[in-house]
């Protein structure tokens, strides 16, 4: 093989590398320089912005000038310079140049043309996937920012949101479902199955509810209670269908909304609602036992000078007259006793309203308290606010009974020892609100039973020894002094009971 195309051979075979330019031209200008024996090989471009020299072997000594001119001449060999013109169709490239301190050859011209028209198209090839890399790498950072676009969107939602494909494998999955006690992240979720993240659910259930979706292409609502926070709550799930193509259901979207306290709000409002008409109810009917009452009780006093004038008389009255009388009279006055706490329930009388200090109120109460014989062995922690005194306006005698019933409640409650915690509060900035609340140690109330306990007549405590009117009459009280009471517990763990009073603006 002659030497000039052992030399062809070789550059051919570096360019079918497809190794980087960068890589393969010094290596090819390399090559040329030892065929040539130059001291100096470099490899030119142009393109709109000029002329200059890209690669260069050996120290240059032909100029910008001094190439332009042998490019736009015809002379490509001159004085100690050869070039090779790089060029494809009608473009124009730029130029390999040889320094050489002899003339050259036209062999070796030939040899340095040849060259050029092979490295050319390798220089295009290289320009066209540079400009496709930055095309695809502006196209991919665009697809990028549009996806964490989406993902931001998702993510800023207050709501848990999931998507899962046909295969019920996890498409999306957002951040507030990544947080929480059962919060999943991310990275582990997508691409599982539903069933292996919620393992907690039963598969079948949720696989039938998907289906469901999946086939009628409906949205589906329902409500969800769940105790995996380590609390009860409450949620909204909504599942809607989502349609790729726009034909077949071929996703279906989870939505999770925690309405605990938009369920909690509403179930007040209903208990208000019904305790109001309870009230009306029982104010109605106790008026109608009234009067009855009031005609028993005085036919029995009648009774009682009657059988005292036959006493009187000598004659002997007929066999535990007495005793039945009293009992009459006794039973009378308990009824009485029922109808007026209705009756305070459903409509506390209207009395006198002043500035009490609830602070007052408690210290009033406990002293009364004091000398009751279940409330000795009682130990009370007090931690009323005194820099900003609770002050309302309302009847403070109406106030000490509800504070009495709560605490005679917590009494019962801890079977009459241990600590109740007494805690009042003034208005915190911006609030309207002050607060007393009476927290005890006792055996709790069950979850059912918070709904019913402000209902007259409500009582968990054997007969005899609770009304279950103590709670109503705190209710109706509370309520007339245009506030709120609340109760809080957990079975075994003790109870709360928190009242909300207006404060009382004293400009
Ligand atoms: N501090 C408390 N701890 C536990 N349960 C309570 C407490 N206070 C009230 N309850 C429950 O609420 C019910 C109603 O209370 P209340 O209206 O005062 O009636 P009563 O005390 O006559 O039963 C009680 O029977 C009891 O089940
Ligand atoms: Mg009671």
């Amino acid at each position: 093989m002659s030497p000039a195309i052992a030399t062809i051979a070789d550059v051919a075979a570096l360019l079918a590398t497809g190794d980087a330019l960068d890589r393969v031209v010094p290596s090819v200008l390399g090559i040329v320089a030892d065929a040539l024996g130059a001291h100096e090989c470099s490899l030119w471009r142009s393109d709109e912005t000029g002329l200059w020299r890209a690669y260069s072997l050996g120290a240059s000594t032909a100029s910008v000038d001094d190439v332009r001119r042998h490019l736009e001449g015809n002379s490509l060999v001159g004085e100690g310079i050869a070039l090779a013109r790089l060029t494809t169709g009608s473009r124009s490239l730029g130029a390999i140049v040889v320094g050489v301190s002899r003339e050259v050859t036209t062999e070796e011209f030939v040899l340095l043309t040849t060259i050029g028209t092979m490295v050319a198209p390798a220089l295009v090839h290289a320009e066209y996937s540079r400009q496709l890399e930055t095309e695809v790498a502006l196209r991919t950072r665009q697809i990028e920012q549009q996806r964490r676009f989406t993902e931001r969107i998702i993510d800023s939602m207050p709501v848990g949101l999931y998507v899962i494909d046909r295969e019920f494998r996890i498409q999306a999955w957002n951040r507030k479902r990544e947080t929480g006690m059962q919060g999943v992240s991310r990275e582990e979720a997508i691409g599982r199955t539903i069933f292996e993240i919620l393992h907690r659910q039963p598969a079948e259930l949720l696989r039938e509810e998907f289906e469901d979706v999946f086939s009628t292409g409906r949205i589906a609502e329902f409500q969800m209670e769940s105790s995996a926070s380590g609390e009860h709550r409450t949620y909204r799930i909504t599942k809607i269908p989502m349609r790729v193509d726009d034909t077949t259901v071929t996703h279906v979207i989870t939505i999770g909304e925690d309405i605990t306290e938009w369920r909690e709000a509403q179930e007040r409002f209903a208990q208000a609602e019904k305790l109001a008409a309870i009230g009306t109810l029982a104010a109605g009917v106790m008026h109608e036992i009234n009067n009855p009452l009031a005609t028993i009780a005085a036919c029995g006093e009648s009774l009682q000078i009657a059988l005292k004038d036959m006493a009187d008389a000598g004659i002997q009255p007929p066999k535990a007259s007495d005793d039945y009388l009293s009992i009459i009279e006794q039973e009378v006055h308990r009824c009485k006793r029922i109808v007026n706490g209705l009756l305070e329930f459903s409509r506390p009388r209207a009395v006198g309203k002043e500035l009490v200090d609830l602070n007052e109120v408690i210290e009033k109460t406990l002293f009364l308290l004091k000398h009751h014989a279940s409330f000795k062995k009682m130990s009370i922690e007090l931690d009323l606010d005194r820099q900003a005194p609770p002050t309302v306006e309302g009847n403070a005698e109406q106030l000490i009974q509800v504070f009495m019933a709560l605490l005679l409640n917590a009494t019962d409650a801890m079977q009459e020892q241990g600590r109740v915690k007494l805690r009042t509060r003034g208005a915190p900035k911006g609030s309207d609100w002050v607060m007393a609340e009476v927290t005890d140690e006792g055996h709790g109330i069950k979850r059912p039973d918070l709904q019913k306990i402000f209902e007259p007549f409500f009582t968990t405590k054997p007969p005899g020894r609770g009304t279950g009117l103590g709670l109503s009459i705190c209710y109706g009280i509370v309520a007339e002094h245009g506030g709120r009471i609340e109760a809080d517990s957990v079975a075994g763990q003790g109870a709360t009971f928190r009242i909300s009073l207006p404060r009382v603006t004293t400009s």
